[in-house]
C-alpha cells in the first residue's frame, strides 16, 4: 500500500480527517482538485456548532477561530414585521454558535496540515476510484494512489459516490422550489445576532463574518439569473422584507464583493461505506442551508470515522468502521428533518393561503413555547455526539 488512508477531498471533511489521523499516527494523502487559493477562498458557511469548535479547539487549530470568531448566543426570528428572539443558551444548557468563515477553518487547517508536513496534493483531482481494490487514480489518470481505505470527501459533485455501484447505494432526495441569493460586503453588521425573516416576498437572512463584514441572503426563484440582481435591487429586496413594523431597522449597506446563488436540496444516500470506500460530508448527504447544518455535518461525520480508524488501524479493530454508516446517518436524518422543517417554517411555499396559514401558526408557536423553542434551540446549536 501507498498510504493507509487516501482522502480524496480537501474541503472540511477532507482537511479534518487528515488532521485527526495525522494526531493519531496514521498515515494518509489528500488529494484536492482545485488549487489552494481556490479552495481558501471559496465562500459558504459560517456558522460553526458548539461541537465543531470544540474539536478544533482540542485538537488545538482554533487559535485564530477563538480570536476572530463571533459567539452567539441567540438569533433572532422575524415575521409578521416583528422580531422574537430565541434564546439559543439558555434553551441549549449553556450551548453556543460561533460565526467564523468556512474558508477560514479550510485556511486553518491547510495550514496544520502543511506545518505538520503531512501530503496534501492540490490540483491532482481524483478521475476514478476502485471502491475494493483501495485504489485512487488522478491527475492525468496515469498517477495511481493505493489505499488501505479511500475516504470520499470530494462534496456532492465529486467522483467517490459515483464509485458505488448503483445497485448498492439507496438515494433519498428532494429539491426545493427556491434558490438562495447570497452576498458578502463591506458593512457593519445592523445587528448582534443573525437575523431569519418569514415574508411574504420570500426569505431573507442576515449574518455576518466580522464587525466590517456582513453576509446577506435571499429567497429567489431556482434558475434565477444573478445579472437580474443588481446590487441596487438586492439592497431593495432586502430592506423590504427585513422591515419592521415600527419602521425601526434599517439594514447598513455597503460595497457587494461576493455574489452567488446557491441550490436548496435535501439529499441522502446510504450506506456511506462500501468495501474499501467511506463517505463523509457533501459527498454522502445535503442539505438546506437554512439550518447553518452542512459543515457541521460534514465535521461530525469526520469524528465518527477518525475514531473508527484509530481503531482499525491501532488494534484491528474494525467494528467501529462496521458501525460508521450507521451511526453517522443517524444523526443526518436528524439534521435532514431539522433543516426540512426550518426550511418549511421560513421560506414562501407555494403561495396557497392554506399553507401560509399553517406555517404562520408554526412560527407562532415555537416564539410563544419555550417546549418548541427549546427544540430550535438545541438542534441548531447542535447535539452532542453521543445523543443522535
Ligand atoms: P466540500 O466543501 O464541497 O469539499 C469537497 C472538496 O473536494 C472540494 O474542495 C472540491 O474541490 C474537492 N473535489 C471535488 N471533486 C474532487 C475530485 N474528483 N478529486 C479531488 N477533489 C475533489 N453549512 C453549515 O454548516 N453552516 C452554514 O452556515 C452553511 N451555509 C452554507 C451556505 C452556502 C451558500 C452553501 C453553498 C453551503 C453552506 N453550508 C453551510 C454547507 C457547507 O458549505 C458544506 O456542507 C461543506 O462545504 C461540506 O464540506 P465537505 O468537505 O463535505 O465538502
Ligand atoms: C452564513 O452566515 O453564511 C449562514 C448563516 C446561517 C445559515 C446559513 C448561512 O442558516
Amino acid at each position: 500500500m501507498d498510504t493507509q488512508v487516501g482522502i480524496v477531498g480537501a474541503g472540511p471533511a477532507g482537511l479534518l480527517l487528515a488532521h485527526l489521523l495525522g494526531r493519531e499516527g496514521i498515515d494518509c494523502v489528500v488529494l484536492e482538485a482545485r488549487s489552494r487559493e481556490y479552495v481558501e477562498h471559496r465562500v459558504r458557511a459560517g456558522v460553526l456548532e458548539q461541537g465543531t469548535v470544540d474539536v478544533l479547539t482540542e485538537t488545538g487549530v482554533a487559535d485564530r477561530l477563538h480570536r476572530e470568531g463571533m459567539v452567539h448566543r441567540g438569533i433572532q426570528l422575524r415575521f409578521g414585521g416583528e422580531g422574537h428572539r430565541i434564546a439559543l443558551s439558555d434553551l441549549a444548557g449553556g450551548r453556543a454558535i460561533t460565526v467564523y468563515g468556512q474558508q477560514e477553518v479550510v485556511k486553518d487547517l491547510i495550514a496544520a496540515r502543511l506545518d505538520a508536513g503531512g501530503p496534501l496534493e492540490f490540483e491532482a483531482g481524483a478521475t476514478e476510484i476502485d471502491p475494493d481494490g483501495g485504489v485512487i487514480r488522478y491527475g492525468d489518470g496515469s498517477d495511481e494512489l493505493r489505499c488501505t481505505i479511500v475516504a470520499g470527501c470530494d462534496g456532492f459533485h465529486g467522483v467517490a459516490r459515483a464509485a458505488v455501484p448503483a445497485d448498492a447505494l439507496t438515494v433519498y432526495e428532494r429539491e426545493y422550489p427556491f434558490a438562495w441569493l447570497g452576498i458578502l460586503a463591506r458593512a457593519a453588521p445592523s445587528s448582534e445576532e443573525l437575523i431569519y425573516t418569514h415574508h411574504e416576498r420570500g426569505f431573507a437572512l442576515h449574518s455576518m463574518r466580522s464587525p466590517e463584514v456582513t453576509r446577506n441572503y435571499l429567497q429567489v426563484a431556482p434558475g434565477e439569473d444573478i445579472e437580474a440582481w443588481p446590487d441596487e435591487r438586492i439592497w431593495e429586496e432586502l430592506q423590504t422584507r427585513m422591515a419592521l413594523a415600527d419602521g425601526s431597522f434599517a439594514l447598513n449597506e455597503g460595497e457587494v464583493f461576493e455574489k452567488g446563488i446557491a441550490p436548496m436540496r435535501s439529499f441522502v444516500a446510504e450506506p456511506m461505506r462500501h468495501g474499501r470506500l467511506v463517505l463523509a460530508g457533501d459527498a454522502a448527504h445535503i442539505v438546506p442551508a437554512t439550518g447553518a447544518k452542512g459543515l457541521n455535518l460534514a465535521v461530525a461525520d469526520v469524528r465518527v470515522l477518525a475514531r473508527a480508524l484509530a481503531a482499525c488501524f491501532a488494534h484491528g479493530d474494525e467494528s467501529g468502521l462496521g458501525t460508521y454508516s450507521e451511526r453517522c446517518l443517524r444523526r443526518v436524518w436528524r439534521v435532514q428533518h431539522f433543516s426540512w422543517w426550518m426550511t418549511a417554517m421560513m421560506h414562501r411555499l407555494t403561495g396557497d393561503p392554506f399553507e401560509a396559514r399553517l406555517q404562520q401558526s408554526q412560527l407562532d408557536y415555537v416564539v410563544r413555547s419555550r417546549a418548541a423553542a427549546t427544540t430550535l434551540a438545541e438542534n441548531y446549536v447542535g447535539l452532542e455526539l453521543e445523543d443522535v
